[in-house]
């Protein structure tokens, strides 16, 4: 039997003590960057983990794929992106005339930790047959080195588009990766890479919680390990986690991915009930990057245009063509 109250008031919680602020607080900060965002024809992206308060301020909320998507096609003059440090770069790389700035500077993500530019500029020298495709959650210069960028929304489709007859290097996610060999049968060789957040789940803590809540489908990302998604009803990107949920008959399902997903989810879904997938040491799993920005942190980049995304000239023509390419292959 499932608790619900348990589950949604320990959620509420979570988001209340996170802010550390009054909801009296709250509201005044929502408001003036509602006005903020009026005043300087900006646009609010937020990526799927942002904590809840930052979602409902966003104009649009979603995976790195609807984001990228969304910053490609946006006419506001500014762009303020809530999310990693990479995904406001890649902003910035579709938008190379535009100011983009992000709450906090130092929001970086470990994935794009593991992948230097120069490390991955010498592994590729070892073999001139590489083509690399480059998840997105990585530098912008590591983008530069790349032939096409992927996200866990479309890598399925980007790897099946690559050149045959290529040697396919895969960066930096060897979990997203090997799920994507799974997928398409196509040998890749794998940087070794992991996002610290998504390995913390186990097999066993995927057991224990599915034999708490049977009937409860698992939904995992690919950044998970095989032993995990071997036993997830759904292994897919954030966004369209939201899609399959919304589908799906099942009054409650599990989720093992980022905790700020259950709100989006809740939000999306409302009769349904979302069971976090503990780790060994937590009922659910934060990234600490994400978390960095807070509603605060978003109403002072937008008073004071600052910090602002920006990379030379050369990065961000290098790094254009592998994003474009991605998008036209998704397009299709
Ligand atoms: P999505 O593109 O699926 O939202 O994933 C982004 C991410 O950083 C996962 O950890
Ligand atoms: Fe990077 Fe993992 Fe955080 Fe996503 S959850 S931004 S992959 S560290």
């Amino acid at each position: 039997m499932i608790d619900t109250t348990e589950i949604q008031v320990r959620g509420t919680e979570r988001e209340g003590v996170r802010a550390g602020i009054t909801p009296a607080r709250l509201d005044a900060l929502s408001r003036d960057i509602m006005s903020l965002k009026q005043e300087l024809k900006a646009v609010i992206l937020a990526h799927n983990y942002q904590v809840a308060e930052i979602q409902d301020v966003a104009d649009f909320v979603g995976d790195s794929l609807g984001l990228a998507q969304q910053a490609a096609k946006t006419s506001a003059e500014i762009i303020v992106f809530c999310g990693v440090h990479f995904m406001a770069e890649t902003a910035k790389i579709l938008n190379p005339g535009k100011v983009v700035v992000l709450p906090d500077r130092d929001a970086g993500c470990s994935l794009e930790e593991s992948c230097p530019a120069d490390r991955l500029r010498a592994f590729q020298a070892s073999n001139p047959n590489f083509y690399t495709i480059a998840y997105i959650n990585c530098s912008a210069e590591v983008k530069a080195l790349s032939d096409v960028i992927c996200t866990s929304g479309n890598a399925v489709r980007i790897v099946e588009a690559a050149p045959p007859g290529k040697d396919l290097l895969f960066v930096p996610d060897e979990n997203l990766g090997s799920w994507v060999i799974e997928q398409t049968g196509r040998p890749m060789t794998l940087w070794q890479g992991n996002c610290y957040v998504h390995v913390e789940w186990t097999h066993a803590n995927i057991l224990k919680i599915r034999e708490k809540h049977p009937g409860a489908p698992v939904v995992a990302h690919p950044e998970c390990t095989r032993a995990v998604r071997m036993l997830a009803d759904e292994v897919c990107s954030t966004e369209k986690m939201v899609a399959y949920c919304r589908a799906s008959s099942a009054s409650a399902l599990i989720i093992a991915t980022e905790a700020g997903m259950l709100h989006r989810l809740r939000r999306e879904c409302p009769g349904k009930i979302f069971i976090p997938a503990p780790t060994s040491h937590c009922a659910c799993n934060e990234c600490r990057f994400m978390k960095m920005n807070t509603l605060e942190k978003l109403h002072d980049c937008m008073a004071n245009l600052s910090p602002r995304v920006e990379l030379s000239s050369e990065i961000l023509k290098r790094a254009r063509a592998p994003i474009d390419r991605m998008l036209e292959i998704s397009a299709r």
